[in-house]
C-alpha cells in the first residue's frame, strides 16, 4: 500500500491513535528536527513515526545523533517504516513502554526525544503512562519537542518535569502546527 493511503487508512480505522488526515509536510519536519540542534549529538528517539516524514528529515540530518530509534505502535505503520527504513532501528511498540523497548538497543544517552503523538486524543491515563517513562529515559536538560495543530491552545506534554522553552509556527502545513519545545529538568 502507498504511504499516503496507508496513512489516511490508519487514520480512519484509529483517528484517536493517528490524529491527523495527511503526514507531516518537508517544512514542518525540517524545522522538528532543527530544534535537536540544540543539545550535543546523542541519542534521539522518534514517537509516532507515521509513515515516516520526521524519519526521513532526521535522516537527512545525520549529523544532528549519534543513534536513531523510531518507535511506532500500528504494526502496519511500523512494517512499512522497517521497509522504508531498512538501516535504522524501528520498533513496533506503544510509549508507554518507552523504556523497556529501548533497553537494550541504547547506546548513548537520550539528548531528545521528537514527538509526532496525538496528545490532544490520547487517555490521560496513556499520556501519563508516557510522562513516566519519558522521566525515566531522557536526560536532564535533554528535549522533548512536540507539535501540535492547536495553534494558539495550551502547549501539552506528557510530565510536568518538561518546562517549555520555545515555541515555532509552521505555516506551510496542512494544517499549519505549533513546535513546543520542552527541556527536562
Ligand atoms: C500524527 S501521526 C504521525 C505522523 C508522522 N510522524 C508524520 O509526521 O507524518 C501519529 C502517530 O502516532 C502513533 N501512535 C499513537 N499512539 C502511540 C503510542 N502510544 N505509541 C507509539 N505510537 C503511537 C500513531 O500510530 C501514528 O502513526
Amino acid at each position: 500500500m502507498r504511504a499516503l493511503s496507508l496513512f489516511l487508512y490508519e487514520a480512519v480505522m484509529h483517528p484517536s491513535m493517528v490524529g491527523a488526515l495527511v503526514p507531516s509536510s518537508k517544512k514542518l519536519a525540517n524545522s522538528l528536527v532543527q530544534q535537536i540542534s540544540k543539545n550535543p549529538p546523542g541519542l534521539v528517539i522518534e514517537l509516532g513515526a507515521g509513515t515516516g516524514a520526521i524519519t526521513a528529515a532526521l535522516i537527512n540530518q545525520k549529523k544532528l545523533f549519534h543513534q536513531l530509534i523510531v518507535i511506532e505502535r500500528s504494526a502496519k505503520l511500523a512494517n512499512h517504516l522497517i521497509q522504508r527504513f531498512p538501516e535504522l532501528s524501528i520498533i513496533q511498540g506503544d510509549a508507554c513502554r518507552l523504556y523497556k523497548l529501548i533497553n537494550k538497543s541504547a547506546s548513548s544517552p537520550m539528548q531528545a526525544i521528537v514527538s509526532s503523538l496525538p496528545l490532544r486524543t490520547l487517555s490521560p491515563s496513556t499520556i501519563e503512562k508516557i510522562g513516566i517513562e519519558i522521566n525515566q529515559v531522557l536526560l536532564k536538560g535533554g528535549l522533548y519537542i512536540q507539535y501540535t495543530y492547536s495553534l494558539w491552545g495550551k502547549p501539552l506534554c506528557p510530565s510536568a518535569k518538561l518546562k517549555l522553552v520555545q515555541q515555532q509556527w509552521v505555516w506551510q502545513n496542512l494544517p499549519p502546527a505549533r513546535i513546543d519545545v520542552f527541556r527536562h529538568e
